[in-house]
Order: C-alpha cells, then sequence, then structure tokens
C-alpha cells in the first residue's frame, strides 16, 4: 500500500480538512485538562530540516513526546543527507526505520521525490513553494476566534510566497474569499492563481484588499533563502506594511495573523502585532495541536 502524504493543504479533502482542524480544537482541549493520551506509543517521527525553524520543530516533538512517541531532529550539517546522499536513498533508508517523516526544504521537486521513495507518510514542514502546517494552525485559530472561515473575506498583503500559496489552497477548501495584494514582481505563481481562481482576487492596492476583510494575514518580505533579497524587497514592500491605518479598513472585529518569525517595522507595525486584533500567539501554539491531529490522522488506524 502507498503511504498517505500531506505535501500540500490539498491532499486533503474539504471535509477531512474540516473534521482534522475541529479534532485539533478537541486535541487542544485534552491537553489543556492535562490528560493524557497517547495513540503514537512507540512510533518515531523523523525530521529533515534544512531550513532553519523554532515553531515546526518545537511543535512536532513536543507533539509526539505527548502522543506517546518519538521525534528525531536531522541536520543537514550532521547527515549524509547534507553531504550529498541521493534523496531516493535517504527516503528508503529512513522510512525503513520511522513511521513518519517530516521534511522541510527548498524546492518542492525535493520533497515530492522524497515521498516517492518513502514507505511511510511524507509530511511537508514548509518547501519555497507552500507551508501547508501553518495553514492548519491559522484554521484552527480563525475557527477558535469567529467560527467556520467559509464565506468571509482573508486579505493577503506582501508576498506571493508559500504562505500565499497555501492560503490559495485553504481558500479553496475552506470556501472563503481570499485577497491578495502585491507589489508588481512579486505576485504568486501563475499556476496557483489558476487552480484557486474562482477564490481568489489579485491586486495591488492593499487598501483596496483590505476593505471588507474579517482577517488580514501577512507574511515576512525576504523569506528564507531569499536573504541577500532584502534590500531591493525592502523598497518594493514598504506600501505594504500592515499597520493600523490598514487595519482600520478591514471589518472593526477583523483579525490579524503572522505565521512568525515576524519583523517589526517592516511588514507588519509594532502595535498591530502586538495589538488587541493580533491572534499570532493562538496562531502559534496551535501548530501543536494541529499538527498532532494530522499525525493521529496519518498514522492512527
Ligand atoms: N511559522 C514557522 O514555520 O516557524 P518556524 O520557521 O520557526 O518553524
Ligand atoms: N515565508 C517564510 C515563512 C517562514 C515560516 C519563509 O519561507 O521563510
Amino acid at each position: 500500500m502507498t503511504a498517505r502524504h500531506f505535501l500540500t493543504l490539498t491532499d486533503l479533502s474539504s471535509d477531512e480538512l474540516t473534521t482534522l482542524l475541529h479534532r485539533a480544537v478537541e486535541l487542544k482541549r485534552l491537553q489543556h485538562q492535562g490528560e493524557l493520551y497517547q495513540p503514537l506509543k512507540n512510533k518515531v517521527l523523523a525530521m529533515v530540516f534544512e531550513k532553519s525553524s523554532t515553531r515546526t520543530r518545537v511543535s512536532f516533538e513536543a507533539g509526539m513526546t505527548q502522543f506517546g512517541g518519538h521525534a528525531i531532529f536531522l541536520s543537514p550539517r550532521d547527515t549524509q543527507l547534507g553531504r550529498g546522499e541521493p534523496i531516493a536513498d535517504s527516503a528508503r533508508v529512513l522510512s525503513s526505520m520511522s513511521d513518519c517523516i517530516m521534511v522541510r526544504t527548498f524546492e518542492h521537486e525535493k520533497i515530492e521525490r522524497f515521498a516517492e521513495y518513502s514507505s511511510v507518510p511524507v509530511i511537508n514542514g514548509l518547501t519555497d513553494e507552500v507551508h501547508p502546517c501553518q495553514l492548519l494552525a491559522d484554521m484552527q485559530t480563525y475557527l477558535e476566534h469567529r467560527g467556520e472561515i467559509s464565506g468571509k473575506i482573508v486579505s493577503w498583503i506582501g508576498d506571493g510566497n508559500n504562505m500565499c500559496h497555501s492560503y490559495m489552497h485553504a481558500a479553496k477548501l475552506l470556501d472563503f474569499q481570499l485577497n491578495i495584494a502585491c507589489p508588481e514582481g512579486y505576485e504568486p505563481h501563475s499556476r496557483y492563481l489558476e487552480e484557486a481562481s474562482d477564490h481568489v482576487r489579485l491586486m495591488s492596492d492593499p487598501a483596496e484588499a483590505c476593505k471588507q476583510a474579517d482577517l488580514i494575514v501577512t507574511d515576512v518580505w525576504a523569506s528564507m533563502g531569499q536573504e541577500d533579497e532584502q534590500a531591493r524587497r525592502e523598497a518594493a514592500f514598504a506600501p505594504y506594511q500592515v499597520n493600523k491605518a490598514l487595519m482600520d479598513i478591514a471589518k472593526n472585529d477583523a483579525l490579524f495573523m503572522h505565521c512568525l518569525p515576524a519583523h517589526r517595522g517592516e511588514e507588519v507595525s509594532a502595535d498591530v502585532i502586538d495589538g488587541s486584533q493580533s491572534v499570532v500567539w493562538d496562531e502559534a501554539e496551535n501548530r501543536l495541536h494541529a499538527q498532532k491531529a494530522l499525525l493521529e490522522y496519518l498514522l492512527v488506524e
């Protein structure tokens, strides 16, 4: 039997995603009440990180421990993968010794190749193209604060990057309207735009994108791997900062989200990210609960 992977949000159906989000809320309640629930006793998650991480690493590691299993952190500095061992060989070997593999890497094709040769589920912990685990947490956070997101208006302000692509997937699966405001030259890939065309409106004016918005989301201007573009990007993105003036255009009860890490004074002003409409700390914590729901879904019979 081929393993069930989670490489993009669209590896789940709308119903599966909705069920998983509600399960994440339930798992959070159990954990906050201190109830022991260990469905993954003796199970092992291998975590391959080719880029830095705080939230993804800690949430998967803590989640596996809480579930009674174990997680192994693998960095390119210490593995043979980092010395050029082929992806296919690494995937075969790691999957023969573990029950699930999480991969954070650069090119999306790399994780697809990894999954092709893995006999156990592969989870995408971020590629240059998408960040589906973050969307599980974001959508759980919206659900907890405001209820179902279907029919709502979400504004994506800034770079048409991996997070933006995953928001486009979420818009399609959960049936919300996504207004994307990007500077010219930084739009999302056309393939993603075509796939989600019914649910996405692309514009250049951030104020226009925030009208009637229920949720405003942004991300760093230079993602991991783009550090040398920082100065050029700062100039292009300067009018795209999410600040009080932009939040005031949205609905009064609009929420603010950011996957973190954030740069106060760049993509978001300090008064917004640290203000009353921001739910970024719940969003970060929900990485733990949403990924536990994902692990349970992929690994528990
Ligand atoms: N949001 C997120 O993925 O954070 P890390 O890079 O710290 O894992
Ligand atoms: N777009 C960012 C997200 C970090 C969690 C990056 O890829 O660096």
